[in-house]
């Protein structure tokens, strides 16, 4: 679509939105993005896909604005593809094995997906696409008296717009995955000078976002939040079960494509536990929630990540076959939060670098959409122009004063301050004496990714400190991995990567003679999910990075969200109350600090 010349009214506010799935909304003024936000981080609903009213205000509220001053509403999807969809939904009953079974899922699906927004089994299903229909009117009641226009814009453009951003490359290969969108669910596509070209569209029910959520759901973890334990579980095992799963179930098309075996893995079907005989007989069955995970199904997790990654492989192959010159890969969808499988493409040496988003899911739609809207006036494909859209930092910045009336509003003693060098010092050398540290400076991070704002922190070369952060502190399963964060001048010094990893999204290997340096992040396999960190981007992180680099020689620290259980924290309350539930020992909130002595009398009263 083009909608011919446009003149950019730096004045002009534009709210883009997502609203299923993983519901945010951002604001631009021009082509600046002020804030973007997720619905989870304020309703502490994890995957919260329901209308994102939270966080339109969050986001207004941030811009000093109200609703009125508002030009333009963005949103992630064109919902007139409606019948598209249901098309497909009713040729998938059609073909189905099991027709009356299928019926019953599939009413649930229509239900759940267009009328219902009442979800709490799986809260990214609490949006609805009905919703999207009625958008100003909604606004109306909820927010405020919203006069612009509404733009739906196609939802893989809004995944390729937000990644494409990250580097402004003139000529790059394109891939965005995921469960699906209006009708597509992959779309591999060309930009050659500032020119899109659609190379591939793979439409649902074909779909590897679905592929991998239908494992997450056969191994017993909660599908559409647990696929990243599953992508842990995998390094543990064998993949005995790739080519089975490459011979009937994910069919690799010598066109590049693939095929999804939606008779033998009915996703709908496994979202209420169900799985088909035939694929038990074939695979074994399914875990149960709550059992250790047997040698079998570890075995099924690596196998399913293998031919995942096979997949995604085989797509790329077929792209740069086609165009050998493009040494640069551009990935989104939520596919592209499958850490491993994005190593596996930079070590493949397909691409010369690859880059990806802070939030390659939908939430990064909600900025998408605004940069298609965009592309949309002049189908050129460059966002060079706009500003602040590569940070991940676009939460609100809540100031000593806010963080102030947080611990008096908790009825709980006001700590010690210290200024920006003494705090960085002495939260370092709490880091030294192995103390796990809870870190909250800044605007907080968009996307999935704790990145220095929202933090748990300890020492990585103390391997004891996996397992108590594991199961004191987070609460949760023993093999799952975690991160480090390291000075951008010295990541390659300790990790096998050529490039920048800023948003924590890609994983290498650790150098061969790290590995007993710095165990804590170093995972089963030899490698870790890297997130370099720049002076630019965060400076009080970096300098606690590199403050405990002059202590200890390792400029490294372990970096996990700092949540336990629950969406990662937003708000001073947010983070004093979890500080005090939890078994870490500091907690670091803007310029004060809470030691175990605070603790230990604020829980005493
Ligand atoms: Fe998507």
């Amino acid at each position: 679509m083009k909608l011919g010349k446009l003149n950019v009214d730096n004045n002009k506010y534009i709210l883009g939105l997502s609203t299923m799935g993983a519901s945010a909304a951002c604001i631009f003024k021009g082509k600046e993005l002020i804030a973007a936000i997720e619905e989870e981080r304020i309703t502490r609903i994890k995957n919260d896909g329901g209308f994102p009213f939270e966080s339109i205000k969050q986001c207004l509220e941030i811009a000093d604005i109200t609703i009125e001053e508002v030009s333009a509403v963005c949103v992630y999807w064109r919902p007139y593809q409606i019948f598209t969809r249901l098309t497909a939904v009713l040729k998938k009953i059609l073909l189905s094995v099991k027709f009356l079974t299928s019926i019953r899922f599939t009413f649930y699906r229509i239900y759940s997906l267009f009328l219902s927004n009442t979800n709490n089994v799986y809260p990214e299903d609490r949006g609805s696409w009905l919703d999207l229909f009625f958008i100003k009117k909604i606004l109306k009641k909820e927010i405020g008296n919203f006069q612009g226009n509404i733009f739906f814009l196609d939802h893989h453009l809004t995944h390729q717009t937000y990644a494409a951003a990250m580097q402004n490359w003139k000529n790059s290969l394109l891939l965005s995955y995921d469960g699906g969108g209006e009708s597509n669910s992959t779309v591999l596509s060309v930009n050659l000078n500032n020119k899109l070209v659609n190379l591939k569209t793979i439409k649902w029910p074909n779909s590897l976002g679905h592929f991998y959520s239908f494992f997450t759901g056969y191994l017993g973890f909660r599908m559409l939040e647990g696929e990243y334990k599953m992508m842990g579980l995998a390094p543990h095992g064998k993949p005995i079960f790739k080519d089975i799963i490459l011979d009937q179930i994910l069919i690799l098309k010598k066109d590049g494509s693939y095929y999804f075996n939606t008779k033998l893995c009915d996703y709908h079907g496994a979202l209420f536990g169900n799985f088909n005989k035939k694929l038990i007989k074939l695979i074994g069955p399914p875990r149960q929630k709550g059992d250790d995970p047997s040698e079998k199904h570890i075995n099924l997790a690596s196998s399913v990540q293998a031919a995942f990654e096979e997949a995604q492989m085989h797509m790329l192959n077929w792209a740069k076959l086609k165009y050998p010159q493009i040494d640069k890969l551009v990935l989104s969808g939520g596919c592209a939060l499958n850490v491993s499988a994005n190593g596996k493409i930079l070590n493949s040496h397909l691409f010369d670098k690859i880059s990806l988003p802070p939030a390659p899911h939908d939430a990064g739609c909600s900025i998408g959409a605004v940069l298609a809207y965009y592309y949309n006036f002049d189908n050129i494909f460059d966002f060079s122009s706009f500003k602040n859209v590569k940070s991940p930092y676009l939460g609100y910045n809540y100031s000593n004063d806010e963080i102030k009336q947080a611990f008096d509003q908790l009825e709980v003693s006001i700590p010690k301050k210290l200024n920006d060098v003494d705090l960085i010092n002495f939260t370092a050398q709490c880091l030294v004496d192995k103390n796990i540290v809870a870190w909250f400076n800044g605007r907080y991070e968009f996307g999935p990714r704790a990145l220095g704002s929202r933090s748990f922190l300890a020492d990585p070369r103390n391997d004891n400190i996996r397992d108590e952060i594991n199961d004191k502190i987070k609460k949760r399963e023993l093999f799952r991995p975690f991160a480090p964060s390291v000075i951008k001048e010295e990541c390659h010094n300790f990790f096998d990567i050529k490039q920048e990893s800023p948003y924590m999204n890609i994983v290498a290997n650790v150098h061969e003679d790290k590995k007993k340096i710095i165990p804590a992040i170093t995972h089963i396999d030899g490698t870790a999910r890297v997130h370099s960190v720049s002076f630019e981007s965060n400076p009080m992180y970096y300098n606690l990075l590199k403050k405990f680099g002059e202590e200890t020689g390792i400029p490294v620290l372990l970096n996990t969200s700092f949540n336990i259980q629950e969406p990662i924290v937003r708000s001073p309350t947010d983070a004093i109350q979890t500080f005090l539930n939890s078994g870490v020992d500091l907690l670091v909130i803007g310029n004060y600090i809470c030691d175990i002595k605070w603790k230990n009398e604020n829980l005493a009263k």
